[in-house]
C-alpha cells in the first residue's frame, strides 16, 4: 500500500508519496508536474549502478528526455566542487535543458542536499524531486527543503531553502543499505518518537494524514483511518516492530518512514525557515555534533553520534527535573535494541563543550539544547551549563 503524506506550505506544498515498488511511478510523478519535458537525475556512484538505470526507465517511459549525472559518492564529494561539475553537465545539455528541466535526487541525504542546491541555484531555480535511497534521507533530510554543501570552515555552511516539488520513497530500494547506514537512519527515527510522538495531543502536530491513492491526487483523509494510524505513538511502533523494522519488512518501512515524515511534515510545515519550532529537530544532535566532531568523523557515524546525544539530553532533562527516570531508560533500551550506541569511550566533557560553545546554533556563546519534557514533547532551552553537560556526559562513559 502506498501512503501519501502532504507537506503543507501555501503554493510550495508537496506530497511525499511511500510505499514498494514506486520507482516505477517516477517517471509519471515527474510528467505530471507542469510543463515538465526533460528530467536530469542525480545520483552518487554507488546508487547510479544499483538504480540508475531502472529510475532513468521509468522517465523515459514517461515521455521525457531523460540524462543521468553522477559523482562519486561520500560525505567527502559534498562540495562546491561537485556542484561545479554538476552545473558544467547540465549547461552542456543546453537548449534542452531549460527552466522547466526537472531534477531528480536519486540517492542518500548527500544525493539530496546537493542536487537540491543545485536545483536552488542554476537558472535561478529549478524544480526539483527527491528519490530517497537511504532511511536517513526517507525519514529526514528529503522532507524540509534544507539544501546545501559543507565547507572547509564546517559542515553544511553553504546552502539555500528549496522546496523539492514532490518526495517518492520506494523502500524496496532500503534493502540494498548496509546495517550501519539502516542504523543511523533509525536513530533520526527515534528523535522523532521522542519529539513527536503520535502526531496527536498537546504538541500541535496535525494526525498522521496517510491513505492508499494515486500519486499527485488532492487527498482527503478519512476520519477513521487516520484515527487508526494514531492510536499507537512512534516511540511504541518502534519498539513493537523492532523485529520487523529491522527485517525491513517493506509494510513495515512503509509504516515507518510514513509516522516519521508525517512529524518532519508537521514541524516544517509550522516553522520553514527555523525561526522556532524546526529546532525540535535538533533534539540529540547538540551533543550529538559535538561527539560527532570530537571523535572524529570516520572514527564515530552520524546516526552513532546522535544517539549518544539523545543518551545525554535525556539524562540532561532527567536532572533538572523535567522528564521521569522511566522514560529517559526507555529511550536508551530502545536505541540498544535498534543496534544503537549508547556508551562511548573516552568522551571528554570539557573538549565536547567548548565545541558546542562555538556550534553554529550557539548564539552569542549561549549554548542551547532541546530537552524532552515527556515523550513525545520537547522544548528548547539556552540556559545549559557546562556542569550540566558534564553530569550527562559522564552517564555516556564506558564503566570500568
Ligand atoms: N537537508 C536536510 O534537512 C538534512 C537532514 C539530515 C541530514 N542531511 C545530510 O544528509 C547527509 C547524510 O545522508 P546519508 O546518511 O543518506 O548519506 P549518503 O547520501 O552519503 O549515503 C550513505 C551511503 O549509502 C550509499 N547508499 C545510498 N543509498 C543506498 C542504497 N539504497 N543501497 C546501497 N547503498 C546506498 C551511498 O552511496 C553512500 O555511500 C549528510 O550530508 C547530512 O548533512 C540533510
Ligand atoms: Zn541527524
Amino acid at each position: 500500500m502506498t501512503r501519501q503524506i502532504q507537506v503543507q506550505l501555501g503554493e510550495r506544498s508537496y506530497a511525499v508519496s511511500v510505499g514498494a515498488g514506486l520507482l516505477a511511478e517516477l517517471g509519471p510523478a515527474v510528467a505530471a508536474l507542469s510543463a515538465a519535458r526533460q528530467a536530469v537525475v542525480v545520483s552518487d556512484s554507488n546508487v547510479a549502478a544499483l538504480y540508475g538505470a531502472r529510475a532513468a526507465d521509468s522517465l523515459r517511459r514517461a515521455g521525457l528526455g531523460t540524462e543521468l549525472l553522477t559523482f562519486p559518492a561520500g560525505e567527502a564529494n559534498k562540495t562546491l566542487a561537485t556542484c561545479s561539475n554538476l552545473y558544467d553537465s547540465l549547461f552542456a545539455l543546453r537548449p534542452a535543458m531549460d527552466r522547466r528541466t526537472v531534477l531528480v535526487a536519486l540517492g542518500g541525504g548527500v544525493t539530496g542536499d546537493i542536487t537540491g542546491f543545485v536545483a536552488a541555484t542554476a537558472l535561478r531555480g529549478l524544480r526539483f524531486v527527491q528519490c530517497p535511497t537511504t532511511l536517513l534521507a526517507a525519514v529526514d533530510a528529503s522532507v524540509g527543503g534544507k539544501t546545501g554543501v559543507d565547507h572547509p570552515a564546517g559542515k553544511n555552511l553553504i546552502g539555500a531553502f528549496h522546496q523539492p516539488s514532490a518526495v517518492l520513497v520506494d523502500v524496496d530500494l532500503l534493502k540494498t543499505l548496509s546495517p550501519a547506514e539502516f542504523a543511523g537512519g533509525l536513530a533520526e527515527c527515534v528523535k522523532h518518537a521522542v519529539i513527536g510522538g503520535s502526531g496527536l495531543g498537546s504538541t500541535g502536530f496535525q494526525p498522521v494524514q496517510a491513505q492508499a491513492l494515486p500519486l499527485n491526487r488532492q487527498y482527503q483523509p478519512p476520519p477513521a483511518q487516520v484515527e487508526n494510524l494514531c492510536h499507537q505513538s512512534l516511540m511504541d511502533f518502534l519498539e513493537t516492530r523492532r523485529e520487523a523494522v529491522l527485517a525491513r519488512d517493506p509494510e513495515c518501512l512503509t509504516e515507518l518512514i510514513a509516522r516519521n515524515v508525517a512529524i518532519k511534515a508537521a514541524v516544517v510545515s509550522a516553522d520553514e525557515r527555523e525561526s522556532g519550532q524546526r529546532e525540535h529537530l535538533n533534539f540529540g544532535h547538540t551533543i550529538g555534533h559535538a561527539t560527532e566532531n570530537l571523535v572524529g568523523y570516520g572514527a564515530i557515524s552520524h546516526g552513532q553520534a546522535v544517539s549518544l546525544g539523545m543518551v545525554a539530553a535525556c539524562r540532561l532533562a532527567v536532572a533538572r527535573g523535567l522528564l521521569d527516570a522511566a522514560s529517559a531508560g526507555r529511550v536508551e533500551k530502545l536505541l540498544v535494541a535498534l543496534g544503537l550506541p549508547v556508551r562511548w569511550p573516552g568522551l571528554s566533557a570539557a573538549a565536547l563543550w567548548e565545541i558546542m560553545r562555538h556550534d553554529k546554533k550557539a548564539r552569542g556563546g549561549k549554548v542551547r539544547m532541546v530537552l524532552p519534557v515527556r515523550l513525545g514533547e520537547v522544548a528548547s532551552f539556552e540556559d545549559i551549563t557546562e556542569q550540566a553537560v558534564a553530569g550527562a556526559v559522564d552517564c555516556l562513559r564506558v564503566q570500568e
